[in-house]
């Protein structure tokens, strides 16, 4: 069971504080990309990674993947101001017979590999578009531009989604093609799908596929390498 990945990296990190691009900075030494990619790489699934990088470092972005250490191959290509457009770039970089293609952000480096394998499988099983996700833990409001509370959507009929998402490639060609002319960009893959009324299948999201974007999530994230460097968990 084969898949491709799109690995967006080319953002800003706006909300993780001003400095180099989020996906080149440290986690425990090593940059948040390279640990996403080892991640996906590590799933035998996964056979090419198409990094989309941010544009400056390509070069540098490239250096830091060295294929032999990898178990896949990794193409780099330079990002767009959006993460959709960034996803865009990425797709328009994939080889012909890609079938399957997974979507992950950079920033969710430490994705468990299980994670990964699950999504690749829902998709061979012959989902169209896979994502996994977690019960919301917060109770949700939603507000108006004056900051007044607008309603309260039941918390049991949400869910936080996360990266991989897995589709069947054409679906997320077709979506992508479709939403280039749309106004509003979407930070998720799966909601461009739920545009063309495709259904989108949920699976189990796993704790540690937690994303990174505020400060205080490279401290969890620090915390999650020094447990699984200590051999307790992983
Ligand atoms: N991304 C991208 N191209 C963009 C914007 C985002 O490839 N133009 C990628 C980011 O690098 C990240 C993923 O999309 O891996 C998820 O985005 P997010 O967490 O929002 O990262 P940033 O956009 O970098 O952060 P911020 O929104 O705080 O600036
Ligand atoms: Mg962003």
């Amino acid at each position: 069971l084969k898949a491709v990945a799109i690995v967006p990296a080319a953002g800003r990190g706006e909300r993780l504080g001003p400095g180099t691009p989020k996906a080149l900075r440290a986690l425990a030494g090593v940059p948040m990309l390279v640990r996403a990619v080892h991640s996906l790489a590590q799933s035998p699934s996964v056979e090419l990674v198409v990094v989309v990088a941010p544009p400056e470092p390509v070069t540098e972005v490239r250096a830091l993947l060295p294929e032999d250490q990898l178990g896949a191959t990794v193409s780099v290509v330079a990002g767009g101001v959006t993460r959709q457009q960034s996803v865009r770039l990425g797709l328009s970089a994939l080889p012909d017979q890609a079938e399957v293609v997974l979507v992950h952000d950079a920033a969710r480096p430490l994705v468990p590999v299980e994670l990964v394998d699950a999504v690749v499988r829902a998709v061979w099983a012959g989902a169209d578009a896979v994502v996994p996700a977690l019960p919301v833990t917060d109770t949700v409001k939603a507000v108006n531009a004056q900051e007044r509370v607008t309603g309260t959507p039941d918390r049991a009929v949400l869910r936080s989604v996360q990266t991989p998402q897995g589709f069947r490639r054409s679906v997320l060609e077709e979506a992508h093609g479709k939403a280039a002319d749309g106004p509003q960009d979407s930070t998720d893959d799966a909601g461009l799908v739920e545009g063309l009324g495709v259904s989108v299948q949920v699976i189990a999201g796993h704790e540690e596929a937690f994303k990174v974007t505020r400060p205080i999530d490279l401290v969890l994230a620090e915390a999650l390498v020094a447990r699984r460097r200590a051999g307790t968990a992983r």
